[in-house]
């Protein structure tokens, strides 16, 4: 690969109107991370060595996602849209500190594989002055147009507004990622106008002023489904269903098993170990790890981060989840452990061999090896104020129905009974009952029958 330094600008300033949102368009998610992380995340994995986000007025929140998730860009603000050539231009400081290859990518388009923008960076090596990642469109409709000589050489890129008749024919389209060696790039663009059909400083227009200046353009092709651009929600739908089909088929190739794979939802981080089977309907948001062995059964909704927590979700070898159980932030399940049918567990270690097979609720709690939680058990952890922690011990056994008021600690080896609500700690080996002694009052339900029989006939 080039040892060239790389110089990523990220055009991320457009607001994206037709998405209808009162957030900017970028921050919309693909596999539950925005957009713009995607084209980030992608940057890093090139080995960028600088990246310049280029952002519209008034995006604070876009800046705190860069920040987030690339504390080392830098960010630039284009006050107007005037084109993307225009919009380039406002990281003209980043460009010409640097001395490389810059590589230009949208941040609404977040499906760009890697190996294509290699492909790029490797034409670049080869003497291209610049290099378009195009793509054969099925409807060209609204693209910029690729216009080739005989010898496949990149002449000019037409915008679909200023296309003649003939050009409009043309279906290989600009993907909007170009890549250029130009050592003074900031000189190129600054010769870019904008006498065109829409007024705009159209970046595409440097490849026949680099031709001016004696520099070669070259193409590299991709699928179109690489360069999906979102202008919409229908969009972004189509944009995640490529995304989900391509993750799945990565795992199922590191060998999980999915029974009906299209009705599986992945995050950009699920991580999964080997043999691992999923059920249908299983939806995993960000940060999940399960390791070799685990059975997720059908209609599961696990994730480790959500807005309020990001400790994370792990679920260790050879446990069994669902069907119909959610897993939360802060969740350690442990080897062997059976999590079953309704029951919800949050920030809880389940350790190994633990079980909850029944319509419980598990937050804020540890749950000791071997423990066994009755169905129904709900483990109270919030007063309405504060969370508080329940400590089962290894071995216990919670019978069904039970509330355990947190805070609370159950010793190893004990029995709670059936029916309790334990709001005191309990000794290890212990039983605790709190429930009214049951009396019994022979042949009373024989008596009520012919009572209240011989009442109705009255
Ligand atoms: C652009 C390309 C076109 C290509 C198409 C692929 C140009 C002139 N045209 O057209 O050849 O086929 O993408 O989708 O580049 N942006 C800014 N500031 C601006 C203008 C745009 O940041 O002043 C950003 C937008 O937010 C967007 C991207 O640049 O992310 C592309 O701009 P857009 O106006 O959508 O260009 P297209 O007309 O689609
Ligand atoms: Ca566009």
């Amino acid at each position: 690969m080039s040892d060239r330094p790389l110089l990523i600008v990220i055009l991320a300033a457009g607001k994206g109107t037709r998405m209808k949102s009162a957030r900017p368009k970028v921050l919309h998610a693909v596999a539950g991370r925005s957009m713009l992380a995607h084209v980030l995340a992608l940057s890093a994995d090139l080995g960028a060595h600088g990246i310049a986000v280029v952002v519209g007025p008034d995006m604070d929140d876009v800046r705190a996602e860069v920040r987030a998730w690339a504390p080392e860009a830098k960010i630039y603000e284009q006050r107007e849209q005037r084109g993307t050539g225009d919009a380039v231009l406002a990281a003209r400081e980043a460009i010409a500190a640097h001395s490389g290859d810059v590589l230009v990518l949208y941040a609404d388009t977040p499906l760009t594989r890697r190996p294509s923008l290699e492909a790029m960076r490797r034409q670049l090596d080869e003497g291209a002055g610049v290099c378009v990642l195009g793509f054969v469109a099925a409807d060209p409709t609204g693209y910029g147009r690729l216009l080739t000589g005989s010898d496949g050489a990149l002449l000019a890129i037409r915008e679909h507004k200023d296309a003649s008749p003939a050009e409009l024919l043309v279906r290989l389209c600009n993907s909007g990622v170009i890549g250029f060696r130009v050592d003074d790039l900031a000189g190129l663009l600054e010769r870019i106008g904008n006498n065109n059909a829409k007024g705009e400083f159209y970046l595409t227009d440097a490849v026949e002023i680099a031709r001016g200046d004696g520099l070669r353009s070259s193409v590299v092709t991709c699928a179109e489904d690489e360069v999906l651009g979102v202008n919409s929600r229908d969009q972004l739908a189509t944009a995640e269903a490529i995304w989900q089909r391509r993750a799945r088929a990565v795992a199922m190739a590191a060998g999980v098993t999915m029974v009906a794979p299209e009705t599986v939802w992945l995050a950009y981080d699920t991580a999964f170990g080997r043999d691992v089977v999923v059920e249908p309907n299983v939806f995993f948001g960000p940060g999940v790890t399960i390791e070799d062995d685990v059975h997720i059964r059908a209609n599961c909704y696990l994730e480790g981060i959500d807005g309020k927590s990001r400790a994370g979700l792990r679920i260790a070898e050879g446990a069994t989840v669902g069907p119909f159980a959610r897993l939360r932030p802060g969740t350690t399940i442990g080897r062997d452990v059976h999590i079953g049918n309704f029951v919800e567990v949050k920030n809880a270690t389940m350790e190994d061999g633990a079980k909850a097979n029944h319509l419980s609720y598990v937050g804020d709690a540890r749950v000791g090896a071997g423990a066994n939680i009755g169905a129904g058990t709900i483990f109270c952890n919030y007063d309405g104020f504060n969370k508080n922690l329940c400590d089962v011990g290894a071995g216990v056994f919670i019978g069904s129905n039970s509330a355990l008021v947190a805070p609370v600690r159950i010793g190893a080896g004990a029995y709670v009974a059936a029916g309790s609500t334990i709001t005191r700690d309990v000794a290890a080996d212990a039983l605790a009952i709190e429930r009214a002694e049951q009396t019994e009052k022979p042949q009373w339900a024989a008596q009520y029958r012919i009572k209240m029989a011989a009442q109705k006939k009255r």
